[in-house]
């Protein structure tokens, strides 16, 4: 485990391209278990996890998420990103993703939070699980394409109606140690006192 939350913070890439090697249950615990520590309005706790290990599940999971990407994930980003990240991004969505050993398909009970203010009471939790990953050496990557079709993915994981599924998340073992995140400066987004003003 990491001694200091700013090292994963540090490292957290989307990866989408994972090895063979088994993560084991302990793992996925920790990762959820770090996931279901974060806020969440009134603490109402909507999110949900399924976690997918069976091969003919990815398989069917992975079919859906290329075809959402057939569908027009891949027009919508070429032209937009750089190239090698729509490289990246395609092989993903063509099978790398899916390939991981485990998926967790995470959605939110709208019994518990309604609709509007589901996603922001259910992604805090999503990001704690990202950077639990990272602390313990897993690739992860937050993907929502997969829940572009949410009736689809929902019947995928057997999910009731009243379980909204938001993203999916693959877990496994990065194939190639990805670089530092690349990301503009803090102060280009942040301002003292008021808008405009530089920090
Ligand atoms: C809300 C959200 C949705 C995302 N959806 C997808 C997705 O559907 N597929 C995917 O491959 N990556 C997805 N990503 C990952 C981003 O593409 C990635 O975080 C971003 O390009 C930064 O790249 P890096 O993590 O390699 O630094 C998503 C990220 C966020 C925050």
């Amino acid at each position: 485990m990491a001694n200091s939350i700013f090292d994963p913070i540090h490292r957290q890439r989307a990866c989408r391209r994972f090895s063979d090697d088994p993560v084991g249950d302990d793992a996925v615990a920790t990762v959820l278990d770090a996931a279901t520590k974060a806020p969440s309005s009134e603490n109402l706790q909507p999110w949900v996890f399924v976690v997918v290990r069976e091969d003919e599940r990815r398989q069917a999971i992975g079919d859906h998420l290329g075809k959402a990407w057939a569908a027009g994930g891949l027009d919508y980003v070429t032209g937009r990103l750089p190239e090698s990240l729509v490289a990246d991004i395609d092989q993903g969505h063509r099978g790398g993703i899916a390939d991981a050993p485990v998926l967790v398909i995470v959605g939110g009970d709208t019994r518990r939070v309604p609709k509007p203010w589901l996603a922001s009471s259910v992604f805090p939790a999503v990001q704690n699980l990202l950077l639990a990953a990272g602390a313990i050496g897993l690739g992860s990557a937050l993907t929502t394409l997969a829940a572009a079709d949410k009736q689809s993915l929902s019947d995928l994981v057997g999910f009731p109606d009243e379980i909204l599924p938001l993203a999916m998340v693959p877990l496994g073992y990065p194939v190639r140690t990805l670089g530092p995140p690349r990301r503009e400066p803090f102060g280009e987004h942040t301002f003292r006192e008021e808008f405009g003003q530089p920090w």
